[in-house]
């Protein structure tokens, strides 16, 4: 991962209804997405959203029901115009685009998985995962021959003439995420891809998703409502509430200060020793010789037992250089700190 940032929201605001006017002035008056709701009947989607997503990394929106996920990741293929801001995708200002542009954009810069999958019915699998290159103009040979590539590499191999509606929800949630993969983008864009799959399946593609994902690098926008998923995929998250980002940090930075209460309520159920790594936590002062060292990334649960036989445990840089050290008693304190969030 480098830190070309790739996709770029700079202020931008949702006002769905038809007096936006009205509304970004009471917004500016400091008034709750509530509020304007009751004074205009328009409904704020988003509020001075910012964020910037890096080249290769896995950004997680995180949010309740309603909070303004689905608005947020339809401003980056411009399904959804913002009433105000600006947003850049690999440097190119996508509202500034004409129709021809745009449709470039979208077929080669940019692929969404959809929630609820987005088949077409009548076709199968094989022409489902080709469906984008079709429209992109490919000939049906060249197309065939991605579309099968990335149906073995989802495990889907021997459903090519299936239907949609003759396979699993976790089946058909693999060929909406071969069909994005097919398009070679460097941008993928996944609106609770996982979310309507019972826990094992999710699961499992989650793997499936990181393990991809070490190999082909891009760079992916990922919505969910849990927790749980975002810190185990999630190289950064942005905790959004009301249309507003309220958090945005590394997993182990929202899990140690949550920035309120309403990102205190997520965190709180996480099994903090399997999430908190040492590097976050570490004293930078501690550098006196020790028996054992071990790298930055490791987490709190697999560090723990070593301090049956070592007072200290040294931390290590990615180039196996000595950053510090820690201690059982900073270990717990880590992860006993249930903590009040910080104002
Ligand atoms: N086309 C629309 N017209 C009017 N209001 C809309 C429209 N689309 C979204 N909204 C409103 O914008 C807010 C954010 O909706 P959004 O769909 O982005 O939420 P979400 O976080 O994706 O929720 P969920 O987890 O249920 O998918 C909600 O208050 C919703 O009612
Ligand atoms: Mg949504």
């Amino acid at each position: 991962m480098d830190d070309t940032p790739v996709i770029e929201l700079n202020n931008i605001t949702k006002i769905f209804g038809n007096r936006p006017d009205v509304a970004l002035e009471l917004l500016k008056q400091g008034c709750t997405k509530d509020e304007v709701q009751e004074k205009t009947d328009q409904v704020v989607g988003l509020k001075d959203v910012s964020l910037s997503v890096k080249k290769g990394e896995i950004f997680v929106v995180m949010g309740l029901s309603g909070s303004g996920k689905s608005t947020l990741i339809r401003h980056v293929n411009r399904l959804i115009d913002p009433t105000s801001g600006s947003i850049k995708v690999n440097s190119q200002d996508i509202l500034g685009m004409d129709l021809e542009a745009l449709r470039q954009f979208r077929r080669h810069d940019v692929a969404m998985v959809f929630q609820n999958f987005g088949l077409l019915p009548h076709r199968n699998v094989l022409d489902n995962v080709a469906y984008g290159l079709e429209i992109r103009g490919d000939e049906k040979t060249a197309r065939h021959e991605i579309a099968h590539e990335w149906i073995e590499r989802v495990g889907l191999s021997g459903y090519e003439n299936s239907r949609p509606h003759q396979l699993s929800g976790g089946q058909q949630q693999r060929v909406g995420l071969a069909r994005a993969l097919a398009m070679d983008t460097s941008v993928l864009l996944m609106d609770e891809a996982f979310s309507a799959l019972d826990p094992l399946i999710r699961s499992g593609m989650q793997e499936q998703l990181l393990e991809l994902q070490n190999s082909l690098h891009k760079t992916i926008l990922f919505i969910t409502h849990d927790f749980d998923e975002a810190i185990r995929i999630g190289d950064r998250i942005a905790v959004l509430k009301d249309g507003e980002v309220v958090q945005t940090g590394r997993p182990e930075d929202i899990i140690l200060k949550p920035a309120n209460d309403y990102v205190l309520d997520f965190v709180r159920d996480v099994n903090r020793a399997r999430v908190i790594r040492v590097g976050a936590i570490l004293d930078k002062s501690q550098m006196k010789p020790c028996d054992v060292s071990v790298p930055r990334l490791t987490t709190c649960e697999d560090v723990l037992p070593l301090f049956a036989r070592h007072e200290w445990v040294g931390v290590l840089d990615d180039g196996g250089a000595r950053i510090g050290g820690v201690s059982a008693k900073q270990v717990i304190a880590a992860l006993a700190r249930h903590s009040e969030a910080v104002s």
